[in-house]
Parts: structure tokens; sequence; C-alpha cells
């Protein structure tokens, strides 16, 4: 439907089709990273620190990411990273999964049209049960390829955040999982596209980079 990403951000940034943007946040997030990456990663909606930046996985869980995309040779500012839904739910309730549905279907699937990546990355289970099905349980499903209706291949791996609530030898275990998943999908993005490169020097200080985003949804809040 749209003919670039720049022109869909427009359209994103005025959506009120749902009722997730009357929920006291500052109105649709978009993407952030590159537009012609092969690899895209989909998370599940927007914390707090993303609704100020309006941009995705910028805040803790974002962060946790990044040290962990940088260890099987990713960093941000070389892929698409978004979200299934784009507004911030109140108090950060995971979404439901109509609402992901509602959202994805408008936008998540425009994005993958526009930027028709290679692999697709889905982070946890919100963004499972929209890419893979209403069954997907990611105890079970995370680090198997499966195909989506996209006709592309997706990997699922558990989200940052719930690493982020993990301890001892659970939090050690699922790491080395994460860590697995992560590899497991560049070194698919490097088998079918291999003059791509995935990583920059250094890992790219998104917080930086979107700050001017932020004071712009300051002045213009939803
Ligand atoms: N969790 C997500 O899945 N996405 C974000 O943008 C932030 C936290």
């Amino acid at each position: 439907m749209y003919t670039n990403i720049a022109e869909m951000e427009k359209e994103l940034a005025l959506c009120r089709q749902c009722a997730l943007c009357r929920e006291g946040n500052r109105g649709p997030t978009s993407y952030n990273g590159i537009a012609d990456s092969p690899l895209i990663i989909v998370g599940e909606g927007p914390g707090g620190v993303e609704d100020e930046y309006g941009v995705p996985l910028v805040g803790p869980s974002g962060q946790l990411l990044d040290k962990a995309l940088w260890s099987v040779g990713i960093t941000r500012d070389s892929i698409y990273t978004t979200n299934i839904v784009k507004c911030r739910p109140k108090g950060n309730r995971t979404p439901t999964v109509e609402e992901g549905r509602f959202c994805a279907g408008h936008w998540l699937d425009e994005e993958i049209a526009l930027v028709r990546p290679k692999v697709i990355i889905a982070l946890g289970s919100v963004a499972l049960k929209y890419l893979y099905g209403d069954n997907g349980r990611i105890t079970k499903d995370r680090g198997r390829w499966f195909d989506t209706k996209y006709g592309l291949p997706a990997i699922a791996t558990y989200h940052p955040a719930y690493l982020l609530r993990l301890t001892g030898q659970d939090l050690v275990k699922a790491k080395w999982e994460v860590y697995y998943d992560l590899k497991a999908a560049a070194e698919k993005c490097n088998e079918l596209m291999p003059d791509y490169v995935l990583k920059a020097e250094a890992p790219a200080n998104l917080l930086e980079i979107y700050s001017p985003r932020k004071k712009q949804r300051l002045v213009n809040p939803n």
C-alpha cells in the first residue's frame, strides 16, 4: 500500500484506529534501524522509555538485546527493529492477541512488505503468536525455524524482559538459549545475503540517535 517506509511512518504517527492510543501514552511508536535490512526483529510493544523516544526496544530490554546481538555479530543500526503493537499498553500490560492481530495486521504487515527482509526474529510470546499462530508456545517453540505467512523464515527466542526477571541457573540457561537462537538467525542471514554486514564497528547508542525524536514527542503529545 505504501511506496516507502517514510510514507508509512507518517501515516503510522497519525494512527488512532484502536483504543490502545488512548491508554495514556504518547501515541504510536515507529521502527528503528535501517529499512533495507535482511533481518527484522519483532518485539511485543513499547514500554515507558520507548513511549518517550518513539522507537522500539531502547529501554532496559533493548539494552540487554543490544548486548546479546553484539555477542553474535549484530548491531541494531544494521538491522530493522519493530513491535507487534505500536502504542504503549497502560502499565506495560501484555497486549492481547486481538490487539496484536489488529495492530500488526495494519502496520507490521506493511513494514514487512516494504523492508522485504530475509529473516525474522520473534522476541517473546506475543510476536510468536502473531507470526506463528495462537498455539505458539515460547518455551516449546523457541529456537525452531518456522515459515510465516510472508513466505519468510522466522525463529523465536525469549523476550529480554523475561531474562531480566530470571536469576541463577535459570538465567544462565535462558541466556545461552537466546545466544544460540540469535546466532542461528545471524547465520541464516549470512547464508541468504552473504555480502550484507550485520555488525558495525561499535554498538549504536540508540538513545542518543533518537533523542531529537524524544524532544519532538514532548512538544507534540498524543
Ligand atoms: N519490549 C518490547 O517488546 N518492545 C519494546 O519496544 C520495549 C519493550
